[in-house]
């Protein structure tokens, strides 16, 4: 591993995760490839833009020539890939976006990588592939019943990179975050959104009953997470990456809002998700075993990062603004309008 392409680096987890590496292994050359969506934000990356072994270079996974030209100026050597349209709501609303990036975009960063002699190619998945789970925890072997456009579509870039391991022989690992929460995350999550909303005192529509279950895993684990799999992971094999951390919307909500110093009666409760699952949780065994733990529990994580969107506000004021103000009407006026 020489020269490491990071696809989706300018993104809230890649760009955690090129702040890590880049600081980490200065042997090694960190080359972001992104291509700064509404998602991508080069503030994420400010913090080792004068370093010597990182580079930036916008483009589209999908862009065939692109992607080539990458490869060939930089000889790409391993790949993390990142980039992905990655909100559920979104898909609902516009799913194209979706297949391009986490379908075509995942098959044409393969079919590059694999003609340009790359080693490992680490794709980045999530729990959703597993789908809705009432009890117990998904394991890697478990089968994929994904429920909404997004989670559809990382489930088809995943058997993508399957195809690829089998057929070509690729070197590929695939990891499945849970729910990942911290700094620099687009404020149209749960965690940035209703922060952020707090902070100005406005409604935090809270889908259906708020018993909803998310798994939560801070972002700086689910990047070493990730950089163990990339180091350690066996050729063809999936891991999960779960914070084993699972908790209610609601009381994730309510726990904000006492760290703000802000009131319960903030919360609206608003008509659901289509398709919304109940839960989400995931058996993490088989990465510890190649020597990962996570460091932070929700407890412990979720006041220095409520604490980080009140110190910068610099960083969300700006993104809330233009497309993001469009994405809102359409995603939150009529259903705070419908607000119990
Ligand atoms: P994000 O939306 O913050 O960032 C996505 C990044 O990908 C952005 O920088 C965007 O500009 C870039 N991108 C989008 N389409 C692209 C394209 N066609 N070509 C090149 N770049 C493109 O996402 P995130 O929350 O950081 O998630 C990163 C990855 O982790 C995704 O693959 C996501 O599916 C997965 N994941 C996320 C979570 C989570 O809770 N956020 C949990 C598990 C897995
Ligand atoms: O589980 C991993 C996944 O986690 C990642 O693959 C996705 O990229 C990431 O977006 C996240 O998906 P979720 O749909 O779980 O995250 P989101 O923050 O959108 O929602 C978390 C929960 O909060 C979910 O049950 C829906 C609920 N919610 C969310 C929003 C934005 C609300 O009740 N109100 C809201 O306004």
């Amino acid at each position: 591993m020489k020269n490491i392409l990071v696809t989706g680096g300018a993104g809230f987890i890649g760009s955690a995760f090129v702040r890590y590496m880049v600081e980490k292994y200065p042997e090694y050359n960190i080359i972001v490839y992104d291509k700064l969506t509404y998602a991508g934000n080069m503030d994420n990356l400010l913090p080792v833009s004068d370093e010597p072994n990182y580079r930036f270079e916008q483009g589209d996974i999908a862009d065939r020539e692109t992607v080539r030209r990458v490869f060939n100026a930089h000889q790409i050597d391993t790949v993390v890939n990142f980039a992905a349209e990655s909100h559920v709501d979104r898909s609902i609303l516009a799913p194209d976006a979706f297949i391009h990036t986490d379908v075509v975009g995942v098959y044409i960063l393969l079919d590059e990588s694999r003609q340009h002699g790359v080693g490992r190619f680490l794709q980045v998945s999530t729990d959703e592939v597993y789908g809705d789970i009432e009890s117990g925890f998904s394991k890697e072997d478990d089968p994929f019943l994904p429920n909404s456009p997004y989670a559809a579509s990382k489930a088809g870039g995943e058997l993508m990179v399957r195809s690829f391991h089998v057929t070509h022989g690729m070197d590929t690992v695939i990891t499945r975050g849970s729910n990942t929460f911290g700094p620099y995350q687009y404020p149209e999550k749960i965690i940035p959104f209703f922060t952020t909303e707090a902070i100005d005192d406005r409604p935090l529509p809270v889908y259906g009953d708020g018993m909803q279950v998310r798994d939560w895993l801070y972002v700086d684990d689910h990047a070493r997470g990730i950089e163990v799999a990339l180091m350690k992971g066996v050729s063809g094999e999936a891991y999960n990456i779960a914070g084993e951390d699972q908790r209610h919307n609601i009381e994730v909500t309510k726990r904000l809002l006492s760290l703000l110093d802000k009131p319960d009666t903030l919360i609206k409760y608003v008509p659901d998700r289509e398709g919304h699952d109940r839960r989400y949780a995931m058996n993490c065994d088989k990465l510890r075993a190649l020597g990962w733990e996570r460091q932070y529990t929700f407890e412990t994580a979720i006041e220095a990062t409520i604490r980080w969107y009140q110190t910068n506000e610099w960083w969300w004021r700006k993104i809330k603004t233009g497309e993001y103000l469009e994405f809102y009407k359409k995603q939150y006026e009529a259903r705070l309008a419908a607000a119990e």
